[in-house]
């Protein structure tokens, strides 16, 4: 735990954001500039690890999107490294979750946005390898809240560190619990064999969760989830909501697929089966949410859902808008003539 007031290459630490798997995170303010920021420092266990997450910011550094926290630089403190990131003032989605229920049309849009950063990364060649509702930060802007996803990447570097069993892997098969439940079977297996399918799996999850309030994959414990995933047991959608729009069920089967050759391969499969039967087709929309933003610091009080000022917009097809005002006008008709 570092210090308030300290100061690091030029950052000072102003609070405590929250802890997570790898290091803690604070809020930071740049002494020159005067800029605030998110700074996750990392104690690492070796210098080869250290390293590896040069290497890995430079490519962190390359996405540039609305829908994925950026990541500025990386700066060393005490030889351990420290990311400095782009300062996300909201929720996670994960606490937005626990008293947010989102509609139909909430969850689409929000996950639409997710995809969208996901999609950019891969574009890439950047796999995440832990989306997951902690790792998605809620922003709260002007206009509503608008989903980023954080932490490309860095579960590589801790599952690249050193074989299962080793002291990394360790610290964080044994910090990170939930995680499991939106991890790929494959990946479950052996961490250090995924690619992008495994993220399309880990969307499958929000999705799920999104549209049904509940995890797709639940269990006692980590055991029972993990069981549960290399089953690909979960409750099928409809089960829980009957009115659930076919492309959503597509969406989710494609995704949790337990075999990654059966998978949706990409993130445009993902918006394919979404798109498919005329749904919504706002790729990117704000979710709006008309709650005041209070003020919030890591862990506070979540606020609910609000409601939507549509930000994906009911299709109403014009040739059915015309084929019903023909039929009130024939039977408009009819009547005149029966009444004369
Ligand atoms: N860029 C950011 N801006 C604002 N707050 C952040 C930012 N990144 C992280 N946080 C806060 O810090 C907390 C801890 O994040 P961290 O990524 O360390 O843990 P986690 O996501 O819960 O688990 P994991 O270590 O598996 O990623 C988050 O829950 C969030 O509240
Ligand atoms: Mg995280």
């Amino acid at each position: 735990m570092l210090d308030l007031g300290t100061t690091l290459q030029g950052y000072r630490i102003e609070s405590v954001l929250g802890h997570g798997a790898m290091g803690e995170v604070y809020k930071v303010r740049h002494l020159d500039r005067g800029t605030v920021h998110a700074m996750k420092y990392l104690a690492l266990p070796s210098r080869k690890v250290r390293q590896r997450i040069q290497r890995e910011a430079q490519s962190q550094s390359r996405l540039s999107h609305p829908n994925v926290v950026g990541l500025l630089e990386v700066i060393e403190y005490d030889g351990d490294p420290a990311l400095i990131m782009e300062y996300v003032e909201g929720p996670t989605l994960e606490q937005w979750l626990e008293t947010a229920k989102p509609t139909l049309q909430e969850a689409e849009s929000i996950f639409r946005q997710i995809l969208a950063g996901v999609a950019h990364a891969h574009r890439k060649g950047l796999v995440h390898r832990d989306l997951k509702p902690a790792n998605v930060l809620m922003s709260r802007t002007r206009t509503g809240l608008v989903p980023k996803v954080a932490d490309f990447g860095i579960a590589k570097i801790v599952d690249a560190s050193g074989p299962v069993g080793s002291q990394a892997a360790l610290t964080r098969t044994g910090t990170s619990l939930g995680s499991p439940a939106y991890m790929a079977p494959e990946q479950i297996r052996d961490a250090r064999e995924v690619d992008a399918t495994a993220d399309v799996w880990s969307l499958g999850c929000l999705l799920y969760e999104l549209l049904l309030h509940r995890r797709a994959f639940e269990g006692a414990d980590v055991l029972d989830v993990m069981n549960a995933v290399q089953d690909g047991r979960f409750t099928a959608p409809r089960e829980l909501k009957p009115e659930l729009p076919e492309r959503f069920v597509r969406a989710i089967d494609g995704c949790l697929k337990i075999d990654k050759d059966d998978r949706f391969e990409s993130c445009d499969e993902i918006i394919a089966a979404l798109d498919d039967g005329g749904g919504a087709t706002v790729a990117t929309g704000e979710y709006r949410s008309e709650s005041p933003p209070p003020a919030r610091r890591a862990g506070s009080e979540v606020p609910g859902a609000g409601r939507p000022a549509s930000s994906v917009a009911a299709t109403v097809p014009p040739l059915a808008v015309a084929i019903g005002a023909g039929i009130l006008v024939l039977i408009i008709a009819l009547a005149a003539v029966l009444l004369r």
